[in-house]
C-alpha cells in the first residue's frame, strides 16, 4: 500500500501549551512546523486547566523565585532534580510577561497589575507565611492561554493538522525518529508525517483511571509511543490525585476555591485539615490534603447519604466573589453536582488528575535515554514537553500552578532547542518501510474480526482496575493483585474487537487505538508502584510508611519489554544556588 507523505523540518503531536508554544518559537524562525492535533487544538486539555500559572511575581504578597524553587523541591519530597526546579522557576517571571504582552487576557488588581491567588504548598522566606504565587484569569485561565498561543500560531502561520491521531513514531535505517504515521480521522486515510525533529507534546493520561478530571482525550497517547519506541517511562509511580473533584463524577473543582478562602468540611461541620496540616490548613500540597479527604471518609466521617465524600464550602465568600474569581467552578458545580455553592458546598472527592512522571528528558526537552554504567545518552531527533514528559520539576508531588509552568516553560525551550537542531541537521532522513510497516499494522490489526472482549469493554474494565488497584493509598497486596488482573486485560486485548457500531462510526476504532495506549501506560504506573517500596509524595504505601532516602531517593524506569524496571540517581545540585537537602515533610 502507498502512503501519501508530507515533508517538515518540525513535528508536534498535540497542540496543548507546550506544544503550541514549541509551535511558536519554530513558526516565529520560518522553520517549517507541523502540529497535530487529534481535535480542534482549542479543544486541548490545556483549556481545562483552571486555577493558574505560577511565577513569583510579588504582585500581592512579597515573593521570590528562590521561595518559589523551595517550596517547589520540598512539594517534589526531594525527588524533583534541582537543576531543572531552579530553571523552571527563574524562567516563570519572563514567561508570564511573556505571556501578558502575546494578549493573555489575565484577572487584574485594581492597579493594573496580573492578579494572583494563593495556592496550596506555597510559602514566603523558604516555608514561612503563605505566598500568593498563582497569576489567574479567573478560574480559566487554560482557556485564556491556550486562545493565545493558537491566535499567535495562526499568525505565524503554524501548519495544522486538526483530528488527525498519531499512530507511532517511524524511523529512519539507523534508528533515528524520523516523523510519524497519522491517521486522518474523518476519512480513515493514514499519512506519513516525514520531519528531522519530532515533539511529544500529547498531555496527560488521566484516562487509565475511572474517575478523573481528564478529558476523554488524555490517553497518554505519546508516552505510550515512547514506549513503544523502546524508550522507558520515568517515576510513573507518582500520579497525583487532585483533593477536589465532584464527588463520583471527577470534574475538577479548582484548588484556587481554596486559595480564594473556601474550606473543607466532614459530615460533622468539622473544618478536618486543621488536624493533618496545623500551619497550611486546607492549603497543604495536594497528596496531604487528599490522604487526608480519603481518612476522613475510610473512618466514617464522609458526608451524604453514603458518607463517600466530603464537603468544600465558600458560600462565605459571597455571590460578588464566587462570579468574579470563580465563574466556571460555579457553573460546574451547578451542573455535574446539582449545587450553587453561593448556597451550598460542593460534594467532593480526590480525582485522578496529573502524571509527574513521562518521557524523561533533559531541560531543553530532549529525550534522554540510559546507556549503560550509569550514562545517558539524547534520542537524536526526539523531544517531548508538557505533562506527557518528565523534565523532572514535580518530583513525587507537583504543586497546583506548576504544571501550566511546566507546559510553557519547556515547551519554549523545546522550540527553540529545535530550531537549532534542524538548522544544524539540514537533511532529510529517509524512513525505513520496516519502521513504516511496523507503525501501519496497529491501524490493520483492527481489520481483524478477532473473537474477543469488545474495546470498550476491555476499556471500562481496565479503568476501573487501575482505580482500585493503584489508588491515593496502596498496599504491595492491592497492587499485586491489580497488576494480575491488568496482565489479563492486556492479554484478552490482543483478541479484542470492535463493537458492531464501528461499522458506522470510525471513532470505535480510534478508541480502540487509545485503549493500547491506556493499556501501555497505565501498566507503567501499577509496576513502578509496585516496585517502589516506601511512601513518598503522592505514592503513599500503609506497609511501608516512611519515605526512605536511602535506598529510594532515585528515579525510576519502567520499560515495557518485560515490565522491566530500572533507577537512576536524582539530580540533587541546582545551576547557581544551595541545594536543599532533604528534610521531614510537614505543613
Ligand atoms: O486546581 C487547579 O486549578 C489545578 C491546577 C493545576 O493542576 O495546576
Amino acid at each position: 500500500m502507498s502512503i501519501p507523505s508530507r515533508h517538515f523540518d518540525a513535528l508536534i503531536i498535540g497542540a496543548g501549551g507546550a506544544g503550541l508554544n514549541a509551535a511558536l518559537q519554530l513558526a516565529s524562525a520560518d522553520v517549517r512546523v507541523a502540529v497535530v492535533s487529534k481535535v480542534f487544538p482549542t479543544r486541548s486539555h490545556t483549556v481545562a486547566a483552571q486555577g493558574g500559572v505560577n511565577a513569583a511575581l510579588a504582585n500581592v504578597l512579597p515573593d521570590n523565585w528562590h521561595w518559589h524553587m523551595f517550596d517547589t523541591v520540598k512539594g517534589s519530597d526531594y525527588l524533583g532534580d534541582q537543576d531543572a526546579i531552579e530553571f523552571m522557576c527563574r524562567e516563570a517571571i519572563p514567561t508570564v510577561y511573556e505571556l501578558e504582552h502575546a494578549g493573555v487576557p489575565f484577572s487584574r488588581l485594581d492597579n493594573g497589575k496580573i492578579y494572583q491567588r494563593a495556592f496550596g504548598g506555597q510559602s514566603q522566606d523558604f516555608g514561612g507565611d503563605q505566598a500568593a504565587r498563582t497569576c489567574a484569569a479567573a478560574d480559566r485561565t487554560g482557556h485564556a492561554i491556550l486562545h493565545t498561543l493558537y491566535q499567535q500560531n495562526i499568525r505565524a502561520r503554524t501548519h495544522f493538522f486538526d483530528e488527525f491521531f498519531a499512530l507511532d513514531l517511524v524511523r529512519d535505517k539507523d534508528g533515528v525518529i524520523s516523523g510519524a504515521l497519522v491517521l486522518e480521522i474523518e476519512t480513515g486515510e493514514p499519512l506519513l508525517i516525514e520531519a528531522k525533529a519530532t515533539l511529544l507534546a500529547t498531555g496527560g493520561c488521566g484516562q487509565v483511571f475511572r474517575t478523573t478530571s481528564n478529558a476523554h482525550i488524555n490517553t497518554g497517547d505519546g508516552c505510550a509511543m515512547a514506549l513503544r519506541a523502546g524508550i522507558p517511562l520515568m517515576d510513573m509511580e507518582f500520579y497525583q490525585f487532585h483533593p477536589t473533584g465532584i464527588a463520583g463524577k471527577g470534574m475538577l473543582i479548582t484548588e484556587g476555591v481554596r486559595g480564594e478562602g473556601g474550606f473543607l468540611v466532614n459530615k460533622d461541620g468539622e473544618r478536618f485539615m486543621e488536624r493533618y496540616a496545623p500551619r497550611a490548613k486546607d492549603l497543604a500540597s495536594r497528596d496531604v490534603v487528599s490522604r487526608s479527604i480519603v481518612t476522613e471518609v475510610k473512618e466514617g466521617r464522609g458526608a451524604g447519604e453514603n458518607g463517600d465524600y466530603i464537603l468544600l464550602k465558600l458560600d462565605h465568600l459571597g455571590a460578588e466573589v464566587i462570579d468574579k474569581r470563580l465563574p466556571g467552578i460555579r457553573e460546574s458545580s451547578r451542573i455535574f453536582a446539582g449545587a450553587d455553592p453561593i448556597r451550598e458546598p460542593i460534594p467532593v472527592f480526590p480525582t485522578a488528575h496529573y502524571a509527574m512522571g513521562g518521557i524523561p528528558t533533559d531541560r531543553f526537552g530532549r529525550v534522554v535515554v540510559p546507556v549503560g554504567s550509569g550514562s545517558e545518552q539524547v534520542v537524536a531527533g526526539l523531544y517531548a514537553a508538557g505533562e506527557c514528559a518528565c523534565a523532572s520539576v514535580h518530583g513525587a508531588n507537583r504543586l497546583g500552578g506548576n504544571s501550566l509552568l511546566d507546559i510553557l516553560v519547556f515547551g519554549r525551550l523545546a522550540g527553540k532547542d529545535i530550531i537549532d537542531f534542524v538548522r544544524e541537521n539540514p537533511y532529510q532522513r529517509s524512513v525505513d518501510p520496516a519502521s513504516l510497516d511496523e507503525a501501519m499494522s496497529r491501524l490493520t490489526r483492527w481489520d481483524q474480526k478477532g473473537g474477543g472482549v469488545p474495546a470498550h469493554q476491555l476499556r471500562a474494565d481496565f479503568r476501573k482496575c487501575m482505580e482500585d488497584h493503584a489508588g491515593v493509598f496502596r498496599t504491595e497486596e492491592v497492587m499485586a493483585e491489580g497488576y494480575q488482573r491488568l496482565c489479563e486485560l492486556r492479554d484478552q486485548f490482543k483478541d479484542a474487537r470492535l463493537t458492531d457500531h464501528s461499522k458506522v462510526f470510525n471513532t470505535a476504532r480510534i478508541e480502540a487505538l487509545e485503549l493500547q495506549n491506556l493499556i501501555d501506560v497505565g501498566l507503567s504506573i501499577a509496576v513502578s508502584a509496585l516496585h517502589r517500596k516506601e511512601s513518598r509524595g503522592a505514592h503513599s504505601r500503609p506497609d511501608y510508611p516512611n519515605r526512605d532516602d536511602v535506598h529510594w531517593m532515585k528515579h525510576s524506569l519502567y520499560y515495557r519489554e518485560a515490565d522491566r524496571m530500572d533507577y537512576k540517581p536524582v539530580r540533587t545540585k541546582p545551576l547557581t544556588v544551595e541545594s536543599f537537602p532533604p528534610k521531614e515533610r510537614v505543613y
